[in-house]
């Protein structure tokens, strides 16, 4: 790999994950005229050591240094204790450039311990863009890099080791599905399970209540439960100046939405939590959030469409997610409170501490949807009206990507069999919104994205099936059939039962179309095959049967795949 590509990919990683991060310290370099001055010194230091470098002819070579040992730092650096308060951090990343710089100047042997000291500031140091470029052209630049890359493929590697975690008695891996096709990532049972029997319970990541009942005010804008008459909550906000109203059936949902979301969209409260944000925010600005939030608003009622709500709320969750884990970093005696409940798989400290949000959606597959600069710059308009620094998260092809995720990966909330009463949806059918629920798209009260769950594979005879027993958005899979361990896990994105008035044809037929209408792919199950073997010559001829799947993986993803098979035959330290 060249440089630049692996610089890429590090950039884009830590970038992506440390969104809310950055534009903390963003926050603090605009506006901390100490901070920024430390810098431009650190910066004028480096530059001096190049010269002097260059002066002596140390300038020898790094590439003395072998993959294995770099290899064995590294595996060194990550296993000690990281500072934790954003000001241990701050005096890390001085004193660990500080010492970089001193170490280069003994000579070629100290060129690795100088590369390590300014890989760890690196490493605490959220903006690595501007990071790199104090680096430029210094002696160890190369060897940085090369640190870098490694980091972020450990980091990568790394990931299902953590994710699924061990309690949701299921883990995520690569297996052939169908003839003829790459293996895919497929969600397997950790253990044996009978027929009947719940393998695990997911809470969503973010959910959207279907606009009807959001109009009513009869279900719970956070957990889509139904209201009980007379126990609707609002908060004071909503029902004044909020663009967007939500009734709530708890406290607990009140509370957990304004916190995960609600607050960052729909309100003037501050976006960040109090620890952090010191000063208010000026009128003006306030006055430019509430527009941009009445626009976007105003989209969303007019649409129709849950997508644009489930976007918006995933990266909303993700800012709010970050900053508090600043604030429990700086407030240790809230630490108890990390995590929402043992079903929140992302919430684990293991996993929350290694990866943010945006590390699960990035591995989901999509489907590609074309770019709406309208619907993006609403969201962005939200985003950064709140936070200054946000719109550079949101390109519009990030966008279109985060909306291809949501209409691949969403559940369809469905209580008892499925609702009978929603509207039919408007608009050209291929527009229709579907989300995954063996009841039928139109059986559901709102959307949901859930990360483990996301791995489901879709079968016409599926081996488990969602249900939303607790009455709430929170989702168990459910045994349909006795499962040993190993086995992989499918679900019915659509309904498969044949209706009355159906053949088996029409059924194989009703199914494969909607299959292939929401998610682009042709179901190449057993009884797909099965059924499709007494099919006369005509009606296969009917059916555009070849195995088809549209669904994409985002580039950075599929390099890591790469990276993976790189690193295999690489072991030997030959690069
Ligand atoms: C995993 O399975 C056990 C029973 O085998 C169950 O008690 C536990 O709740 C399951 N985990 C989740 C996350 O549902
Ligand atoms: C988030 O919710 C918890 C309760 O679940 C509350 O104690 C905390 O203050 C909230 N944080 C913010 C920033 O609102
Ligand atoms: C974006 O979406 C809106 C609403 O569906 C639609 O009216 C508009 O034409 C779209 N714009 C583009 C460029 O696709
Ligand atoms: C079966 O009935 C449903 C309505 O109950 C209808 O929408 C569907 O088109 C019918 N299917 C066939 C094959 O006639
Ligand atoms: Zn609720
Ligand atoms: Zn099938």
């Amino acid at each position: 790999m060249d440089n630049k590509s692996y610089i890429t990919v590090a950039v884009v990683t830590l970038a992506a994950g440390l969104a809310a991060y950055a534009v903390y310290f963003d926050y603090r370099r605009r506006n901390d005229v100490e901070f920024r001055k430390k810098l431009k010194k650190e910066k004028k230091r480096v530059e001096k050591v190049v010269a002097q470098s260059k002066e002596t002819e140390l300038a020898a070579s790094t590439s003395d240094i072998t993959p294995a040992a770099l290899r064995e730092a590294l595996k060194q650096v990550k296993a000690e204790e990281g500072p934790k308060t954003p000001e241990e951090k701050e005096n890390y990343f001085m004193t660990q450039v500080n010492a970089g710089e001193q170490l280069a100047l003994q000579g070629p042997k100290f060129y690795l311990p100088s590369a390590l000291a300014f890989f760890r500031a690196l490493r605490v140091y959220p903006a690595p863009v501007e990071l790199i470029v104090i680096y430029e052209k210094t002696i160890i630049e190369p060897l940085i890099m090369e640190l870098t890359q490694l980091d972020v493929k450990y980091r990568i590697e790394a990931y299902y080791d953590f994710f699924p975690p061990k309690r949701s008695n299921v883990s995520v891996e690569l297996r052939p599905t169908s003839p003829g096709q790459p293996p895919r990532q497929v969600l397997v049972a950790n253990k044996d399970f009978a027929a009947g029997e719940v393998i695990y319970k997911e809470f969503p990541v973010v959910t959207a209540l279907d606009p009807d009942l959001q109009a009513k005010g009869t279900h719970c804008g956070h957990c889509l439960r139904p209201i009980q008459p007379g126990m609707s909550l609002q908060t004071p906000s909503d029902s004044s100046s909020s663009p967007f109203h939500l009734t709530y059936c708890s406290k607990a949902c009140m509370l957990a939405s304004k916190n995960q979301s609600h607050s960052l969209l729909f309100t003037l409260d501050p976006p960040l939590p109090q620890e952090i944000q010191t000063q208010p925010i000026p009128a003006a600005a306030q006055e430019a959030r509430r527009e941009a939030q009445a626009k976007f608003a105003e989209y969303i009622k007019t649409e129709g469409r849950l997508s644009p709500l489930l976007v918006a709320r995933f990266i909303a969750r993700q800012v709010a997610g970050e900053t508090q884990k600043l604030v429990r970093a700086t407030s240790p005696a809230t630490a108890a409170n990390a995590g929402d409940s043992e079903n929140d798989f992302t919430d684990s400290e293991d996993v929350a501490e290694k990866y943010v949000l945006a590390d699960h959606l990035e591995r989901l597959r999509y489907l590609e949807i074309p770019p709406n600069k309208t619907e993006a710059d609403l969201i962005k308009g939200v985003l950064s009206t709140a936070l200054p620094g946000l719109e550079e998260f949101i390109t519009e092809e990030k966008h279109a990507t985060f909306s291809g995720k949501m209409a691949y990966n969403a559940f369809g909330v469905c209580f008892g069999g499925g609702r009978t009463d929603r509207p039919e949806p408007k608009g050209r059918p291929e527009d229709v919104e579907k989300t995954r629920t063996p009841y039928g798209t139109q059986g559901q009260v709102g959307s949901a994205l859930y990360t483990v769950s996301s791995y489901l594979t879709h079968s016409c005879i599926p081996s488990a099936r969602p249900s939303f027993s607790s009455g709430t958005a929170e989702m168990s899979i459910i045994a349909n059939k006795d499962i040993k361990k190993g086995d992989i896990l499918t679900i019915a994105f659509v309904d498969v039962n044949q209706h009355a008035n159906e053949t088996v044809v029409e059924c194989r037929r009703r199914r494969r179309y909607e299959i292939a209408r929401g998610w682009r792919f042709s179901c190449g199950c057993e009884r797909c095959v099965e059924e499709g073997k007494d099919m006369t010559s005509e009606e296969k001829a009917n059916v555009k049967d070849e195995q088809k799947d549209e669904s994409k993986l985002e580039d950075t993803v599929k390099s890591y795949a790469q990276a993976q098979t790189f690193e295999q035959t690489d072991v030997d330290g030959t690069d």
